[in-house]
């Protein structure tokens, strides 16, 4: 099958939907995404989105705790776009019908996460994404002129005379086919199952970040990985998010003997930044040799049930009681700060091709991302991204050219398992890293990475199980490598062997491009 379309978008999350909704009238728009339509992050997203939109706030507030929390990293441009226009944005989602929780005055309920200085975090119970998904979703079924392909797994990029024009992809059967489109969009989301633990779903597998790298496009800041402090941790049950808007409602962190370590291992106590709590309970889970867990005694049950109705429910397949119970937590990989390499417009390095939501990285989170921040990051840049796209097409708008795709199926070189790559991740690239581990990471995906990169240039068939792999042993170097070449501790980035940040050498972001000898 090949189709053609003036936009074509990968991924349905807040980013490709919200840059959908900017292309309104101005073309034809093909979405393709890999799963269901709804899955992903967006549609799991918990706290909220934040936004300066409460009294005692202002966007250079906000500027201020998301350059804090990204601890001397953060593009400052970026940062003010997302700040300045995030209001704008939210305002204009609860136009098309967002039903945010309102306080007793008819406002939007603002909540509290960590580092945040105010409360700036608008939220739908504790399923915010899915009310933002609900509502873009309707949104763009309105649109003339945009159809929707589903369980469509992009895998390449075309590029032709230096210019991205369309993308491979396998349906559901495995056939091949081709979406062309003289403006593209990665809006293909994070890679948590680049881990072993992660409150991800299945399809955040980092396939926009490899796809965007084998074209040539540049990748930065791949090392920032953040570990949300708070999935349940139960034998045998996911690792479900326990939002930290739990903590920011009065949740504390206790040991086993109750005492509620975070106020002594940090200035701000339960509520300081990801990083700095994720390590605090790793470290408390050692020195008692017994799990950490997440207290809600001290608040009203009646209340916890009825604020966090999907968490409560999660706990109770768990056979805990939110409320009363203490919830055994632990990290997990959550967010990518890293991407494919963007301007504020959503622009890559490689002509025709974009990017939004969190497969790019503009720097506006830095080494590390404010709470909340990244729905807002989906909305605001995707919306730029899409106004940006709407003016980029080249002149005439000829269709371009037929390529060849990839044949989809048949055998595939000898790859390590999925499961062994977010094992190595997990054990040697995740919260503590040294340069033994990370080179111990390295020596087991390099070569894997390397017989597979050559045998997709060779043209060799992969199915999507292949692919799938293709994509963790490429974002699983990319961030490994990242990460031994940092030496010193930011942000999520921590290095047991050099545990300061040091802004002489390394206040400055990392970049990677893919070299295209013989493509
Ligand atoms: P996603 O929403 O992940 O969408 C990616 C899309 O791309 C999906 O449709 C997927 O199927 C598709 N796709 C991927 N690869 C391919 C491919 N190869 N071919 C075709 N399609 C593909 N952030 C906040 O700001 N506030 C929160 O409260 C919050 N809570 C969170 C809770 C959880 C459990 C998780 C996992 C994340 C949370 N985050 C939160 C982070 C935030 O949800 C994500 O960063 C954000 O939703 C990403 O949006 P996106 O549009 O970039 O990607
Ligand atoms: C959460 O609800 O704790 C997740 C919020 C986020 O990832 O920003």
């Amino acid at each position: 099958m090949e189709l053609f379309a003036e936009f074509l978008i990968i991924g349905s999350g807040i980013a490709g939907l919200r840059a959908a909704a900017e292309l309104a009238g101005a073309g034809d728009i093909l979405i393709l995404t890999k799963a269901e339509p709804r899955e992903g992050s967006t549609g799991y997203a918990q706290g909220g989105i934040a936004a300066a939109v409460g009294p005692d706030d202002s966007p250079e507030l906000h500027a201020a705790d998301t350059l804090a929390a990204g601890d001397g990293l953060c593009d400052e441009r970026a940062v003010g776009v997302l700040v300045e226009e995030g209001p704008r944005y939210v305002r204009e989602l609860m136009d098309w019908g967002a039903a945010f929780d309102r306080d007793p005055g008819g406002r939007p309920s603002l909540a509290i996460e960590g580092a945040h200085s105010v409360r700036r975090v608008l939220h739908a119970h504790d399923a915010t994404g899915r009310e933002i998904a609900r509502t873009l979703w309707a949104r763009a079924s309105s649109l003339a002129g945009l159809t929707a392909y589903d369980h469509a797994l992009a895998v390449e990029l075309i590029v032709e005379d230096g210019r991205a024009i369309g993308a491979c992809f396998l349906d559901e059967d495995g056939g091949a086919s081709s979406a062309y489109a003289p403006a593209v969009l990665l809006a293909t989301g994070g890679a948590g199952r680049v881990y072993r633990e992660t409150t991800n779903p299945p399809v955040a597998t980092g396939d926009g970040v490899a796809m965007a790298y084998r074209a040539g496009a540049a990748v930065v800041d791949m090392e920032f990985v953040q570990f949300h402090p708070t999935a349940l941790q139960v034998a045998g049950q996911p690792r479900f998010l326990l939002s930290e808007a739990l903590r920011g409602e009065g949740a504390r962190l206790v040991n086993a003997d109750g005492d509620a370590f975070m106020t002594r291992s940090e200035p701000g106590g339960d509520l300081a930044p990801r990083d700095r709590v994720s390590r605090a309970i790793v470290r408390e889970s050692e020195r008692t040799g017994h799990p950490v867990s997440l207290s809600l005694e001290l608040l009203d049950p009646d209340f916890v049930h009825e604020r966090f109705p999907l968490i409560s429910d999660a706990c109770r397949r768990a056979g805990l009681d939110l409320a009363r119970d203490r919830v055994p937590v632990g990290p997990a990989a959550h967010y990518l700060m890293g991407g494919v390499a963007t301007d504020v417009d959503g622009r890559t390095t490689l002509p025709g091709l974009f990017a939004a939501g969190e497969v790019a990285c503009t720097g506006v989170h830095g080494a590390n991302r404010l709470a909340s921040n990244s729905l807002l990051e989906g909305l605001v840049f995707g919306a730029r991204a899409g106004r940006a796209m709407r003016t980029s097409t080249p002149g005439g708008g000829s269709r371009p050219p037929v390529a060849a795709p990839r044949p989809a199926r048949g055998g595939a070189p000898a790859l390590l398992r999925a499961r062994e790559i977010q094992d190595v991740m997990w054990r040697e690239v995740g919260l503590f890293r040294d340069r033994a581990g990370l080179e111990r990471a390295l020596a087991a995906i390099e070569p894997a990475w390397r017989a597979v990169d050559a045998w997709i240039r060779d043209g060799g068939p992969l199915d999507a199980d292949g692919w799938r792999t293709a994509s963790l042993l490429t974002v699983g170097r990319l961030i490994a490598r990242a990460a031994l070449r940092r030496e010193e501790s930011r942000g999520a980035h921590y290095r047991s062997d050099y545990a300061r940040r040091d802004d002489i050498h390394w206040r400055r972001r990392s970049r990677e491009t893919m070299k295209l000898v013989n493509w």
